[in-house]
């Protein structure tokens, strides 16, 4: 992977393809890796740059309180050493909660946003503090707890689980708790969004346990330009479990 130093983390990135600039931003606890099988889809329409979250795989994971915000800083510190103003930017779950707090801090930077098992919405108070019990329980046992509960939410294919869950055994526990930490004091984007006249996809997989399809179905309601797939096959994984799918739906940012 490539490296840049921004605000004070080094940053790895992955970059390829040719075309208009698309950020894939991965989701909690993960990396950028998540992303492989929709990258020969797209990378004879796009210029595709892969960053690795601060907290997560190659990148730094500072041992202090993360925000939503000093991710989505990280990422236009990104663009910034890569020379790009403007780009389209994908997040999947939680990378989505980083592409809303980048489109609410820097607006003339986005050309389209892709939600891909994601949502615009605040956490209700419960799941708040079912996150700070999270974080309390990593910082005392390891991501290991973690890493054994999450993957069968994520998806229902076994081969998958087990990918997904030695993935997030990777994770540094200073990342994973920085990250339930920013995902727990993130606002309510509606707003945001009923104002968005970029492009803007929403992909949301009919089996996801984490995120109901509801979601973006409230999504198409308040933007009806919106192009929101839903894809039967697809749990909380679209783009590992129907990459096919989620890289059609992509397109639609161009
Ligand atoms: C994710 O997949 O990034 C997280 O599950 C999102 C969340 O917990 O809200």
């Amino acid at each position: 992977m490539e490296r840049c130093l921004v605000n004070s983390i080094s940053l790895a990135y992955t970059r390829t393809g040719e075309g208009h600039p698309l950020l894939l931003i991965h989701g909690y606890p993960l990396d950028h890796t998540i992303w492989q099988p929709v990258v020969p889809l797209l990378r004879g329409a796009f210029e595709l740059i892969l960053p690795d979250l601060r907290g997560f795989g190659e990148s730094d994971a500072p041992h202090e309180d993360y925000t939503l915000d000093d991710m989505a800083a990280d990422l236009a510190g990104l663009l910034d050493h890569l020379e790009i103003e403007r780009a389209a930017l994908a997040g999947h779950s939680m990378g989505g909660y980083i592409a809303l707090a980048f489109a609410r801090h820097y607006p003339q930077r986005v050309s389209g946003l892709a939600l891909v098992a994601s949502h615009p919405y605040a956490d209700p108070p419960d799941r708040r503090e079912a996150r700070y019990t999270t974080a309390r329980a990593v910082a005392e046992q390891g991501v290991e707890i973690v890493a054994s509960s999450m993957p069968e939410k994520l998806t229902a294919n076994p081969d998958l689980q087990s990918r997904l869950r030695a993935l997030a055994l990777r994770q540094p526990p200073a990342g994973v708790i920085g990250a339930l930490k920013a995902m727990a004091a993130r606002p309510d984007s509606m707003d945001l969004l009923r104002n968005f006249s970029a492009p803007l996809v929403v992909v949301q997989g009919a089996q996801d346990s984490i995120m109901p399809v509801q979601f973006g179905r409230d999504v198409q309601k308040i933007c009806p330009a919106a192009h929101v797939v839903e894809l039967s096959q697809a749990g909380h994984m679209p783009m590992m479990e129907a990459p096919q799918e989620t890289a059609q739906a992509l397109l639609h940012l161009l």
